[in-house]
């Protein structure tokens, strides 16, 4: 994949690790129908490449991550529209979500909106100190529609998620980790070799494990206690079946270090 692949995304590999970069720093990275499709097919590409095992998002500029879905498509979005559009950005979410790869949100500035509901998709998500966050879909009278309700109540819970969406208040990205909607707060100048630091370090453990945790965890939250008990089991079974297994174990046992090959 090459960056001229795509008009408003850059996407730069370095060894296991890619970095798709939104890139409409003129309206804050706002995410069009043009960007989100681009954005699908960025996702679908990296999954189904065997080199890449870990995703960086993040946005291009010193101001925004990504602000929002672009307002000026919502302004003149149709009830059907609005339906159809809210049931691709969830599409794209889910991609993310459910890609079996982690994906690392390196949220360089506004993450509002669609960029939050984004960001939440992600694996983990680290913040610059200067980031903003929030859910401002409210104030222009509408409600999140990329799955924002959901996500950000399994994320922070009820009480600060129905906060954040009835507000639709800004919040800074050290309140944002108090609340557990990120995980870590850095200075602007360390976020990429924090995120870059960060992926490497996912992309040396066995990716077929990795790829299961990812799906233990999302599935598993479909699904009730016990089911989600038996899926965990299944998978915990499937995973002994891995090279990768043995490699780790006999790795441990010989004092080495394991080299992963995802297989
Ligand atoms: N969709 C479309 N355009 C957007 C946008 C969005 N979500 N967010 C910002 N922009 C555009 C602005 O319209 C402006 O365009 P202009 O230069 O042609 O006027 C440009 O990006 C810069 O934004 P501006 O508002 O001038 O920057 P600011 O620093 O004053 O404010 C924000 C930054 C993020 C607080 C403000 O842009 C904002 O509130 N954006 C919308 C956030 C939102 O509601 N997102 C949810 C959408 S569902």
């Amino acid at each position: 994949m090459t960056d001229g692949a795509f008009e408003n995304l850059l996407v730069d590999r370095d060894g296991a690790v890619a970095t798709i970069t939104f890139n409409r720093p003129k309206v804050l990275n706002a995410l069009n129908a043009a960007t989100l499709d681009e954005l699908r097919r960025a996702i679908l590409a990296l999954k189904h490449d065997d080199g890449v095992r870990v995703v960086i998002l993040t946005g291009s500029g010193e101001k925004a991550f990504v602000a929002g879905a672009d307002i000026n498509e919502i302004a003149v979005q149709t009830p059907a529209g609005g339906r159809e559009h809210a049931m691709t950005g969830q599409h794209v979410l889910d991609l993310i979500e459910h890609m079996g790869k982690p994906v690392i949100a390196a949220i360089n500035g506004y993450a509002l909106g669609g960029g939050c509901e984004l960001a939440m998709a992600c694996t983990i998500r680290i913040a610059a100190d200067t980031a903003k966050l929030g859910q401002p879909e409210i104030n222009l009278g509408i409600i999140p529609g990329y799955a924002g309700t959901q996500r950000l109540t399994r994320l922070v819970g009820r009480g600060a998620a129905l906060e954040l969406l009835l507000t639709g208040d800004q919040i800074s990205a050290g309140e944002a980790l108090r609340i557990g909607l990120v995980n870590r707060v850095v200075t602007p100048a360390n976020l990429m070799g924090e995120a870059r630091k960060l992926a490497q370090t996912l992309a040396s453990k066995a990716p077929i494990a990795i790829r299961y945790i990812l799906d233990a965890v999302h599935s598993g939250l479909q699904m009730s206690f016990r089911e989600a008990e038996i899926h965990e089991a299944t998978l915990f079974g499937l995973v002994s079946a891995t090279d990768d297994m043995r490699e780790g174990t006999r790795a441990f046992l010989e004092k080495r270090k394991p080299e992963f090959k995802g297989k």
